[in-house]
Protein backbone atom coordinates (compact mmCIF):
# COMPACT_ATOMS: atom_id res chain seq x y z
CA UNK A 1 0.00 0.00 0.00
CA UNK A 2 1.31 3.53 -0.80
CA UNK A 3 1.46 5.49 2.78
CA UNK A 4 1.24 9.43 1.94
CA UNK A 5 -0.04 11.98 3.40
CA UNK A 6 -2.93 12.23 0.95
CA UNK A 7 -4.99 9.40 3.30
CA UNK A 8 -3.94 11.70 6.71
CA UNK A 9 -7.18 13.82 8.18
CA UNK A 10 -7.15 17.57 8.38
CA UNK A 11 -9.17 20.24 9.80
CA UNK A 12 -10.83 22.40 7.51
CA UNK A 13 -12.22 25.88 9.22
CA UNK A 14 -14.73 24.32 10.99
CA UNK A 15 -15.41 20.95 10.18
CA UNK A 16 -12.73 17.62 10.09
CA UNK A 17 -12.00 15.71 6.92
CA UNK A 18 -10.98 12.17 6.91
CA UNK A 19 -8.11 12.45 3.93
CA UNK A 20 -6.72 15.58 1.89
CA UNK A 21 -8.62 14.63 -1.23
CA UNK A 22 -11.37 16.41 -2.57
CA UNK A 23 -13.82 16.19 -5.07
CA UNK A 24 -13.67 19.16 -7.65
CA UNK A 25 -16.51 20.88 -9.01
CA UNK A 26 -17.69 19.64 -11.37
CA UNK A 27 -21.17 20.53 -13.74
CA UNK A 28 -22.64 17.64 -15.00
CA UNK A 29 -25.80 19.68 -16.41
CA UNK A 30 -28.63 17.10 -14.95
CA UNK A 31 -30.83 18.98 -12.99
CA UNK A 32 -34.62 18.91 -13.43
CA UNK A 33 -37.46 21.21 -13.46
CA UNK A 34 -36.90 24.08 -11.33
CA UNK A 35 -33.28 23.90 -11.77
CA UNK A 36 -33.55 21.05 -8.78
CA UNK A 37 -30.65 18.67 -8.41
CA UNK A 38 -31.46 15.46 -10.49
CA UNK A 39 -33.23 12.72 -8.59
CA UNK A 40 -30.14 11.10 -9.22
CA UNK A 41 -28.05 13.27 -7.68
CA UNK A 42 -28.08 12.15 -3.99
CA UNK A 43 -27.07 8.82 -5.07
CA UNK A 44 -23.93 10.36 -7.20
CA UNK A 45 -22.74 12.02 -4.13
CA UNK A 46 -22.71 10.13 -2.13
CA UNK A 47 -20.87 7.25 -4.12
CA UNK A 48 -18.02 9.94 -4.01
CA UNK A 49 -18.50 10.45 -0.38
CA UNK A 50 -15.08 8.85 0.65
CA UNK A 51 -13.63 11.71 -0.67
CA UNK A 52 -12.13 14.23 2.47
CA UNK A 53 -14.25 16.77 0.97
CA UNK A 54 -16.87 17.60 -1.67
CA UNK A 55 -17.57 20.45 -4.14
CA UNK A 56 -21.05 20.73 -5.83
CA UNK A 57 -20.84 21.53 -9.31
CA UNK A 58 -21.72 25.39 -9.77
CA UNK A 59 -24.77 26.15 -8.50
CA UNK A 60 -26.64 29.11 -9.10
CA UNK A 61 -27.60 32.08 -6.72
CA UNK A 62 -30.31 33.73 -8.47
CA UNK A 63 -32.46 33.47 -11.98
CA UNK A 64 -30.02 36.08 -13.29
CA UNK A 65 -26.94 33.89 -12.51
CA UNK A 66 -27.40 30.97 -14.90
CA UNK A 67 -25.18 30.08 -17.94
CA UNK A 68 -26.25 26.87 -18.69
CA UNK A 69 -28.82 23.79 -19.92
CA UNK A 70 -30.00 22.09 -16.72
CA UNK A 71 -27.71 23.45 -13.84
CA UNK A 72 -28.93 23.84 -10.33
CA UNK A 73 -29.94 26.56 -8.19
CA UNK A 74 -29.97 27.26 -4.73
CA UNK A 75 -32.80 30.23 -4.31
CA UNK A 76 -35.76 28.23 -4.44
CA UNK A 77 -37.69 26.40 -1.41
CA UNK A 78 -37.54 22.98 -4.19
CA UNK A 79 -34.06 23.71 -4.79
CA UNK A 80 -33.22 24.04 -0.91
CA UNK A 81 -35.34 21.06 -0.47
CA UNK A 82 -33.35 18.91 -3.47
CA UNK A 83 -30.23 19.67 -1.94
CA UNK A 84 -31.05 18.31 1.37
CA UNK A 85 -31.60 14.76 0.17
CA UNK A 86 -28.01 15.45 -1.39
CA UNK A 87 -26.48 16.27 1.66
CA UNK A 88 -28.28 14.11 3.62
CA UNK A 89 -26.94 10.90 1.65
CA UNK A 90 -23.69 12.23 2.23
CA UNK A 91 -23.52 12.77 5.72
CA UNK A 92 -24.74 9.24 6.10
CA UNK A 93 -21.79 8.11 4.06
CA UNK A 94 -19.94 9.98 6.99
CA UNK A 95 -18.97 12.73 3.79
CA UNK A 96 -18.28 16.30 3.84
CA UNK A 97 -19.90 18.62 1.11
CA UNK A 98 -19.48 22.17 0.29
CA UNK A 99 -21.90 23.69 -2.44
CA UNK A 100 -20.42 25.81 -4.85
CA UNK A 101 -22.03 28.83 -5.68
CA UNK A 102 -21.85 30.77 -8.73
CA UNK A 103 -23.14 33.76 -11.23
CA UNK A 104 -22.13 33.44 -14.56
CA UNK A 105 -22.13 36.74 -15.59
CA UNK A 106 -21.35 37.33 -19.18
CA UNK A 107 -21.08 33.48 -19.63
CA UNK A 108 -24.77 33.05 -20.69
CA UNK A 109 -27.52 33.12 -23.51
CA UNK A 110 -30.63 34.84 -24.05
CA UNK A 111 -32.65 32.09 -24.16
CA UNK A 112 -31.64 31.24 -20.59
CA UNK A 113 -32.34 34.61 -19.53
CA UNK A 114 -35.88 35.05 -20.36
CA UNK A 115 -34.41 37.20 -23.25
CA UNK A 116 -32.45 39.20 -21.29
CA UNK A 117 -28.82 39.74 -22.10
CA UNK A 118 -26.68 38.20 -19.88
CA UNK A 119 -24.78 40.70 -17.48
CA UNK A 120 -20.95 41.53 -17.00
CA UNK A 121 -18.86 44.43 -15.55
CA UNK A 122 -18.47 45.69 -19.02
CA UNK A 123 -20.18 44.96 -22.46
CA UNK A 124 -17.79 43.13 -23.91
CA UNK A 125 -18.42 39.60 -25.34
CA UNK A 126 -16.75 36.49 -24.16
CA UNK A 127 -15.14 34.57 -26.76
CA UNK A 128 -16.46 31.30 -25.51
CA UNK A 129 -19.38 28.80 -25.79
CA UNK A 130 -22.47 27.91 -23.70
CA UNK A 131 -24.09 24.10 -23.45
CA UNK A 132 -27.48 25.02 -25.04
CA UNK A 133 -30.27 22.44 -26.30
CA UNK A 134 -27.93 19.75 -25.84
CA UNK A 135 -25.37 21.29 -27.91
CA UNK A 136 -22.78 24.71 -27.90
CA UNK A 137 -23.94 28.02 -28.56
CA UNK A 138 -22.02 31.03 -28.57
CA UNK A 139 -22.79 33.08 -25.78
CA UNK A 140 -24.42 36.00 -25.99
CA UNK A 141 -23.44 39.82 -25.74
CA UNK A 142 -23.49 41.02 -22.26
CA UNK A 143 -25.02 44.81 -20.97
CA UNK A 144 -22.58 46.36 -18.33
CA UNK A 145 -23.95 45.94 -14.93
CA UNK A 146 -25.19 49.23 -13.11
CA UNK A 147 -23.46 50.13 -10.55
CA UNK A 148 -26.67 49.86 -7.96
CA UNK A 149 -27.05 46.49 -9.23
CA UNK A 150 -24.13 45.22 -7.53
CA UNK A 151 -25.64 45.15 -3.86
CA UNK A 152 -28.17 42.83 -5.37
CA UNK A 153 -25.70 40.53 -6.20
CA UNK A 154 -23.96 40.35 -3.21
CA UNK A 155 -27.00 39.95 -1.56
CA UNK A 156 -28.13 37.19 -4.13
CA UNK A 157 -25.05 34.97 -3.08
CA UNK A 158 -25.66 35.62 0.95
CA UNK A 159 -29.39 34.56 0.31
CA UNK A 160 -27.73 31.70 -1.35
CA UNK A 161 -25.34 30.81 1.29
CA UNK A 162 -28.23 30.81 4.30
CA UNK A 163 -30.17 28.23 1.71
CA UNK A 164 -26.94 26.13 1.64
CA UNK A 165 -27.05 25.72 5.43
CA UNK A 166 -30.62 25.17 5.41
CA UNK A 167 -30.21 22.71 3.35
CA UNK A 168 -27.82 20.99 5.43
CA UNK A 169 -24.36 21.82 3.45
CA UNK A 170 -21.26 21.92 5.67
CA UNK A 171 -20.22 25.03 3.88
CA UNK A 172 -20.20 27.23 0.59
CA UNK A 173 -17.16 27.58 -1.88
CA UNK A 174 -17.75 31.09 -3.99
CA UNK A 175 -16.80 30.80 -7.56
CA UNK A 176 -14.21 33.14 -8.24
CA UNK A 177 -12.48 31.11 -11.04
CA UNK A 178 -13.25 29.68 -14.50
CA UNK A 179 -14.34 33.74 -16.37
CA UNK A 180 -17.54 34.04 -14.57
CA UNK A 181 -18.80 36.93 -12.94
CA UNK A 182 -16.15 37.14 -9.89
CA UNK A 183 -13.38 36.48 -12.28
CA UNK A 184 -14.89 38.69 -15.44
CA UNK A 185 -14.60 42.02 -12.55
CA UNK A 186 -11.22 40.77 -11.54
CA UNK A 187 -9.76 40.50 -14.78
CA UNK A 188 -8.87 43.61 -17.33
CA UNK A 189 -9.65 41.76 -20.44
CA UNK A 190 -13.49 41.44 -19.06
CA UNK A 191 -13.85 44.77 -16.87
CA UNK A 192 -12.92 48.20 -18.24
CA UNK A 193 -15.10 50.08 -15.62
CA UNK A 194 -14.21 53.62 -14.62
CA UNK A 195 -16.24 53.22 -11.31
CA UNK A 196 -15.51 52.09 -7.69
CA UNK A 197 -15.58 48.48 -9.68
CA UNK A 198 -12.63 48.80 -12.20
CA UNK A 199 -9.30 50.42 -13.19
CA UNK A 200 -7.01 49.45 -10.46
CA UNK A 201 -6.40 46.07 -8.45
CA UNK A 202 -8.21 46.99 -5.61
CA UNK A 203 -11.20 48.30 -7.34
CA UNK A 204 -11.31 45.14 -9.76
CA UNK A 205 -10.84 43.15 -6.87
CA UNK A 206 -14.07 44.87 -4.86
CA UNK A 207 -16.92 42.36 -5.81
CA UNK A 208 -14.97 39.27 -5.02
CA UNK A 209 -14.43 40.71 -1.76
CA UNK A 210 -17.57 41.99 -0.74
CA UNK A 211 -19.46 38.40 -1.96
CA UNK A 212 -17.34 36.67 0.49
CA UNK A 213 -17.48 38.72 2.91
CA UNK A 214 -21.15 38.89 2.71
CA UNK A 215 -21.05 34.84 3.01
CA UNK A 216 -18.57 34.43 5.40
CA UNK A 217 -20.82 37.14 7.58
CA UNK A 218 -23.78 35.30 6.89
CA UNK A 219 -22.57 31.86 7.91
CA UNK A 220 -19.29 32.32 9.57
CA UNK A 221 -15.51 32.50 8.23
CA UNK A 222 -14.61 29.20 8.59
CA UNK A 223 -17.70 27.47 6.52
CA UNK A 224 -16.35 29.95 3.63
CA UNK A 225 -13.86 28.89 1.22
CA UNK A 226 -13.30 30.19 -2.70
CA UNK A 227 -12.19 28.94 -5.87
CA UNK A 228 -9.73 31.52 -7.73
CA UNK A 229 -7.90 30.73 -11.03
CA UNK A 230 -5.26 33.36 -11.45
CA UNK A 231 -4.02 32.57 -15.10
CA UNK A 232 -6.63 30.46 -16.42
CA UNK A 233 -7.81 31.32 -20.12
CA UNK A 234 -11.04 29.37 -19.23
CA UNK A 235 -14.61 30.88 -21.18
CA UNK A 236 -12.77 33.66 -22.82
CA UNK A 237 -10.86 35.52 -20.03
CA UNK A 238 -7.71 37.32 -19.93
CA UNK A 239 -6.09 39.52 -17.25
CA UNK A 240 -2.37 41.79 -17.67
CA UNK A 241 -0.98 41.12 -14.26
CA UNK A 242 -2.62 38.14 -12.61
CA UNK A 243 0.50 38.12 -10.03
CA UNK A 244 0.02 41.80 -8.58
CA UNK A 245 -4.12 41.37 -8.91
CA UNK A 246 -4.11 37.69 -6.75
CA UNK A 247 -1.36 38.78 -4.47
CA UNK A 248 -3.76 41.75 -3.14
CA UNK A 249 -6.93 39.32 -3.61
CA UNK A 250 -5.41 37.07 -1.59
CA UNK A 251 -4.09 39.01 1.17
CA UNK A 252 -7.54 40.31 1.65
CA UNK A 253 -8.87 36.69 1.87
CA UNK A 254 -6.61 35.89 4.43
CA UNK A 255 -8.16 39.33 6.25
CA UNK A 256 -11.38 37.68 6.26
CA UNK A 257 -10.40 34.64 7.90
CA UNK A 258 -11.70 32.47 5.54
CA UNK A 259 -11.56 28.56 5.87
CA UNK A 260 -9.75 28.02 2.35
CA UNK A 261 -8.83 28.81 -0.89
CA UNK A 262 -8.49 26.56 -3.97
CA UNK A 263 -6.47 27.56 -7.01
CA UNK A 264 -7.24 26.06 -10.18
CA UNK A 265 -3.31 26.58 -11.12
CA UNK A 266 -2.77 26.80 -14.41
CA UNK A 267 -4.89 26.59 -17.46
CA UNK A 268 -8.20 24.46 -15.62
CA UNK A 269 -8.68 21.49 -17.14
CA UNK A 270 -5.47 22.55 -19.51
CA UNK A 271 -1.70 22.77 -19.00
CA UNK A 272 -0.55 23.69 -15.84
CA UNK A 273 2.08 25.86 -17.04
CA UNK A 274 0.01 28.10 -19.42
CA UNK A 275 2.02 31.49 -17.84
CA UNK A 276 4.47 31.84 -15.24
CA UNK A 277 3.13 33.06 -11.84
CA UNK A 278 4.18 31.89 -8.28
CA UNK A 279 1.54 30.02 -6.49
CA UNK A 280 4.10 29.59 -3.20
CA UNK A 281 3.18 33.80 -2.78
CA UNK A 282 -0.79 33.03 -2.41
CA UNK A 283 0.71 30.14 -0.46
CA UNK A 284 2.74 32.26 1.40
CA UNK A 285 -0.12 34.84 2.12
CA UNK A 286 -2.98 33.30 3.59
CA UNK A 287 -2.92 31.49 6.69
CA UNK A 288 -5.09 28.66 6.42
CA UNK A 289 -6.17 25.70 4.09
CA UNK A 290 -5.01 25.81 0.51
CA UNK A 291 -6.44 23.71 -1.89
CA UNK A 292 -4.58 23.00 -5.24
CA UNK A 293 -6.60 21.58 -8.59
CA UNK A 294 -5.44 20.99 -11.99
CA UNK A 295 -3.89 18.64 -13.55
CA UNK A 296 -2.83 16.34 -10.36
CA UNK A 297 -2.15 12.86 -10.06
CA UNK A 298 -0.89 11.04 -7.39
CA UNK A 299 2.46 11.32 -8.04
CA UNK A 300 2.13 14.74 -8.33
CA UNK A 301 -0.21 14.97 -5.41
CA UNK A 302 2.12 13.28 -3.19
CA UNK A 303 5.08 15.44 -4.56
CA UNK A 304 3.03 18.89 -3.60
CA UNK A 305 1.61 17.65 -0.41
CA UNK A 306 5.50 16.20 0.83
CA UNK A 307 6.89 19.38 -0.35
CA UNK A 308 4.11 21.85 1.70
CA UNK A 309 2.93 23.82 -1.72
CA UNK A 310 -0.47 22.16 -0.69
CA UNK A 311 -3.06 21.22 2.57
CA UNK A 312 -5.26 19.40 0.46
CA UNK A 313 -5.63 18.38 -3.68
CA UNK A 314 -8.63 18.75 -5.49
CA UNK A 315 -9.46 16.00 -8.00
CA UNK A 316 -12.43 16.28 -11.20
CA UNK A 317 -12.29 14.53 -14.07
CA UNK A 318 -10.42 11.49 -12.36
CA UNK A 319 -13.93 11.68 -9.87
CA UNK A 320 -16.29 11.19 -12.77
CA UNK A 321 -15.19 7.58 -13.76
CA UNK A 322 -13.84 6.41 -10.33
CA UNK A 323 -16.96 7.00 -7.45
CA UNK A 324 -14.14 5.43 -5.61
CA UNK A 325 -11.28 7.51 -6.13
CA UNK A 326 -10.03 7.31 -2.73
CA UNK A 327 -9.54 3.84 -2.49
CA UNK A 328 -8.09 3.00 -5.63
CA UNK A 329 -5.85 5.51 -4.93
CA UNK A 330 -4.67 4.35 -1.91
CA UNK A 331 -4.68 0.56 -3.22
CA UNK A 332 -3.26 1.24 -6.81
CA UNK A 333 -6.33 -0.03 -8.48
CA UNK A 334 -5.96 1.27 -12.14
CA UNK A 335 -8.27 4.11 -12.65
CA UNK A 336 -11.27 4.17 -15.05
CA UNK A 337 -11.47 6.43 -18.23
CA UNK A 338 -14.67 8.97 -17.97
CA UNK A 339 -16.79 8.18 -21.30
CA UNK A 340 -17.12 11.72 -23.04
CA UNK A 341 -20.43 11.13 -24.56
CA UNK A 342 -22.52 11.65 -21.12
CA UNK A 343 -20.23 14.00 -19.11
CA UNK A 344 -23.16 16.78 -19.65
CA UNK A 345 -26.97 15.99 -19.44
CA UNK A 346 -28.38 12.95 -19.53
CA UNK A 347 -29.70 10.35 -16.70
CA UNK A 348 -28.09 7.46 -14.52
CA UNK A 349 -26.51 6.96 -17.36
CA UNK A 350 -22.45 7.86 -17.13
CA UNK A 351 -23.33 9.37 -13.86
CA UNK A 352 -24.13 6.65 -10.90
CA UNK A 353 -23.45 3.91 -13.21
CA UNK A 354 -19.04 3.81 -12.95
CA UNK A 355 -18.71 1.01 -10.64
CA UNK A 356 -16.38 1.06 -7.54
CA UNK A 357 -13.15 -1.18 -8.50
CA UNK A 358 -14.47 -3.97 -6.27
CA UNK A 359 -17.32 -4.15 -8.06
CA UNK A 360 -16.14 -4.38 -11.58
CA UNK A 361 -14.09 -6.50 -10.57
CA UNK A 362 -15.95 -8.89 -8.83
CA UNK A 363 -13.68 -8.75 -5.58
C1 LIG B 1 -17.18 18.20 -16.78
C2 LIG B 1 -16.52 19.29 -16.00
C3 LIG B 1 -17.29 20.19 -15.28
C4 LIG B 1 -16.70 21.19 -14.52
N1 LIG B 1 -17.48 22.01 -13.77
C5 LIG B 1 -16.91 22.92 -12.93
C6 LIG B 1 -17.70 23.70 -12.05
O1 LIG B 1 -18.92 23.57 -11.97
N2 LIG B 1 -17.05 24.60 -11.27
C7 LIG B 1 -15.69 24.77 -11.30
O2 LIG B 1 -15.15 25.59 -10.57
N3 LIG B 1 -14.92 24.01 -12.12
C8 LIG B 1 -15.50 23.09 -12.92
N4 LIG B 1 -14.71 22.29 -13.70
C9 LIG B 1 -13.24 22.33 -13.55
C10 LIG B 1 -12.80 21.24 -12.56
O3 LIG B 1 -13.28 21.51 -11.24
C11 LIG B 1 -11.26 21.16 -12.48
O4 LIG B 1 -10.76 22.42 -12.16
C12 LIG B 1 -10.64 20.68 -13.79
O5 LIG B 1 -11.28 19.52 -14.28
C13 LIG B 1 -9.14 20.40 -13.61
O6 LIG B 1 -8.95 19.43 -12.59
P1 LIG B 1 -8.59 17.90 -12.98
O7 LIG B 1 -7.32 17.97 -13.80
O8 LIG B 1 -8.38 17.19 -11.67
O9 LIG B 1 -9.73 17.36 -13.76
C14 LIG B 1 -15.28 21.30 -14.51
C15 LIG B 1 -14.52 20.41 -15.26
C16 LIG B 1 -15.11 19.41 -15.99
C17 LIG B 1 -14.23 18.43 -16.74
Amino acid sequence: MIKTTLYEPATLGAIPVANRIVMAPLTRNRAGAGLVPSEFAAEYYAQRASAGLIITEATQVSKQAQGYQDTPGLYTPDQIAGWQKVTDAVHAKGGRIFVQLWHVGRVSHVDLLGGDAPVAPSAIRAATKTFLNNGFADVSEPRALELDELPGIVDDFRKAAANAIKAGFDGVEVHGANGYLLEQFAKDGANVRTDAYGGSVENRARLMLEVTAAVAQEIGPERTGIRISPVSPANGISASDPQAQYDYIVDQLDALGIAYIHVAEGATGGPRDVAPFDYGSLRRRFSRTYIANNGYDLQLATAHLAEGKADLIAFGRLFIANPDLVERLQSGAPLAEINPATIYGGGAAGYTDYPRFDQASGV
